[in-house]
């Protein structure tokens, strides 16, 4: 393994809450609540793990959130995420979550905010980990949904980084949201949106133009489309890039295939991010491991893929300030 990569400090950008919940955490959760799964074995649930596409991914990923009940639960999964991230130098960290999935159910939306959030001041406390949290609009379940959402979330945007956009994403484009993100921009709110992931680069100039926003999630499919190239390289919009999160859901066939060197040697605001470590077998450290070793990423890529994450991230000036300074240090050590 790299050490180089093992020890670089880290920011992560694009992680869902439910995405690492790891599979002996999934069993354990199961039978604390007394959800009946179909799979009962580490082996089975670790061969449910393979995916045709983001359809087939997302209807699993939402049937193992019914594992999860509680605040407790949540506080559960967010701490072993985080302690995940001290163990790979990550010093912040903005996880996507979403209450739709849990109030469908019943339960309540705020039991999803506690919980998250106990467990990032726990890891602010012990780990000095900075970051929080982007609830996101499941886009699938169409604009009435989205729009309960929201006048849940804007009672609660002090609580927040961003507003997110995320699941299924074709035939559901930025633009059915536009009402939606109109308000949330009147609020100064930041919007993030995933798009080009499965959709076209029509998905992306939709984020931009409808959604105004702030980065663009995936942005992969932005390669097809040279205006929009140009536009990204002009405006530098950040990019969450998620390459094993691409391999797993075959949006290419292999890494050697992953479209990561030639977005960064056209100079795109590029990040390396995990998106749903547990499904996918890779958190960001073996993000970075894959496409060092399968797409001529170099250290120094890795580098500057970082430094723009600290940039794209919603902490304060401060902290930026702060963590440019600890991977300079860093650079510094490592680099000749
Ligand atoms: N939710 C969790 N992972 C996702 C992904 N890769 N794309 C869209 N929505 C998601
Ligand atoms: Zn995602």
């Amino acid at each position: 393994m790299s050490e180089f990569i093992k020890n670089m400090p880290k920011v992560e950008l694009h992680m869902h809450i439910e995405g690492s919940m790891m599979p002996e955490m999934l069993l354990q959760l199961a039978e604390k609540n007394q959800v009946k799964l179909p799979y009962q074995t580490l082996e089975e649930v670790k061969s449910a793990y393979e995916f045709k596409d983001l359809t087939e991914f997302v209807d699993l990923y939402i049937q193992g959130t019914e594992v999860i009940q509680s605040a407790d639960d949540f506080y559960e999964l967010t701490v072993a995420y985080l302690n995940k991230c001290q163990e790979q130098n990550i010093m912040h960290t903005e996880v996507f979550c979403d209450i739709r999935t849990y109030t469908d159910r019943g339960l309540p939306a705020e039991m999803v905010l506690d919980g998250i959030e106990s467990g990032f001041k726990k890891a602010a406390k012990d780990w000095q980990i900075s970051g929080g949290m982007i609830p996101t609009f499941i886009r699938h379940l169409g604009v009435e949904k989205a729009a309960e959402d929201w006048l849940f979330y804007q009672q609660h945007t002090q609580r927040f980084l961003a507003i997110g956009l995320a699941a299924i994403e074709v035939g559901y484009p930025a633009s059915l949201f536009k009402e939606i993100f109109s308000e949330v921009n009147e609020l100064g709110m930041p919007i993030v949106a995933h798009a080009g992931e499965e959709g076209s680069a029509e998905y992306i100039w939709s984020a931009i133009k409808d959604a105004k926003v702030s980065r663009i999630d995936h942005g992969i499919r932005s390669l097809d489309d040279p205006e929009l190239i140009a536009y990204l390289q002009q405006t530098q919009i950040p990019l969450t890039v998620c390459p094993c999160s691409n391999i797993s859901l075959h949006v290419f066939d292999h890494m050697q295939q992953h479209v990561i060197k030639k977005m960064l040697d056209l100079g795109l605001n590029v990040t390396i991010n995990s998106d749903d470590p547990a499904h996918f077998g890779a958190y960001l450290t073996e993000n970075m491991m894959a496409v060092k070793q399968h797409c001529g990423v170099n250290d120094d890529d890795l580098l500057r893929m970082t430094h723009n994450a600290i940039d794209a991230s919603f902490a304060g000036a401060e902290r930026k300030h702060n963590m440019h300074h600890i991977l300079d240090q860093f650079e510094a050590q490592h680099v000749q």
